[in-house]
């Protein structure tokens, strides 16, 4: 099976480095042009445009910032003229200490109030607002796809320190169950990935702090899953092939959490 997603116009958040990189690279290689959203990494988002081919271009965003990703959205949709598909990937994974102490006693209330405010901006209410302009993008150009880069956590739940994460990532599941429920008629489809540990830069700052044979517990393949295990599947959605899969939400842990 082939899959062609040339002429189709794929923005991917968070593409200047790890999952998304991988995603915006097989999804340029596929044929598509990739919009390569990042947040500081200009440069970095540069190279992964210039790689994808296709006439690819970088958009840069702060998405925990109010009206940010409505704005991402727009702005890509005046450049390319259409948007077909959208990978809401871009991410934050902040340790908040739920019971300071061991050196975390500067850690405050108000920056857990910070904490939880900013997890659940880029993780989950950037992807809403995208997903709510995607919408009638999608209705008045004949359809399109939304693949939103959940996570394990989601269902297995995490540790005490990343219960925001987990818990943006179950909502995230949420909303992209709702919007397939909601707009298949409207020829919009919508998947979530939940992978697990996976080889990144926001995986090394736990892999640094307990190893990476911890990061490897569970994972019945015992290699790391890499940013390159992932993207296959991400283009498999894009491409149309497995429309009647709307809704679901495809585990890409290496069986570390099977439910
Ligand atoms: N790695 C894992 O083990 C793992 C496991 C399960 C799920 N995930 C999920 O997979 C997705 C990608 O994760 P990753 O591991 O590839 O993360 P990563 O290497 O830390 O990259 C994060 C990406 O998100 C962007 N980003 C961060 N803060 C942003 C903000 N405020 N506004 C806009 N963009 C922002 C970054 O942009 P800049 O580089 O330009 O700053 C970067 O492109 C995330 O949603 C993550 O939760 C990861």
């Amino acid at each position: 099976m082939t899959l062609d997603l040339s002429a189709r116009h794929a923005l991917v958040t968070g593409a200047s480095r790890g999952i998304g990189r991988a995603i915006a690279a097989a999804l340029g290689a596929a044929g598509a042009r990739v919009a390569v959203h990042y947040h500081r990494r200009a440069q970095a988002a540069r190279s992964v445009a210039e790689a994808a081919g296709n006439g690819a271009r970088v958009f840069q965003a702060d998405l925990a910032a109010d009206g940010a990703a409505g704005a991402l959205f727009d702005d890509v949709a005046d450049a390319f003229g259409t948007v077909d598909v959208l990978v809401n990937n871009a991410g934050v994974a902040r340790a908040l200490p739920f019971a300071p102490g061991n050196g975390d006693d500067a850690f405050t209330e108000a920056d857990w109030r910070a904490g939880w405010q900013q997890t659940m901006a880029v993780n989950l209410r950037a992807p809403e607002a995208l997903c709510r302009r995607a919408v009638p993008h999608f209705r008045e150009n004949g359809g399109g796809r939304i693949i939103n880069v959940a996570s394990r956590a989601a269902f297995r739940g995490d540790t005490p320190d990343y219960l925001a994460y987990a818990a943006s990532k179950a909502g995230l599941v949420a909303l992209t169950r709702s919007v397939a429920r909601a707009f298949g008629e409207d020829g919009v489809c919508a998947f979530a990935l939940a992978p697990g540990f996976t080889r990144t830069d926001m995986a090394q700052d736990f892999i640094d702090a307990y190893g990476e044979a911890h990061a490897l517990e569970g994972n019945a393949l015992g290699r790391l899953t890499e940013p390159e295990d992932l993207a296959p599947t991400a283009v498999l959605l894009a491409s149309g092939r497995a429309d009647h899969a709307t809704g679901t939400c495809i585990d890409l842990n290496a069986a570390s959490y099977v439910r």
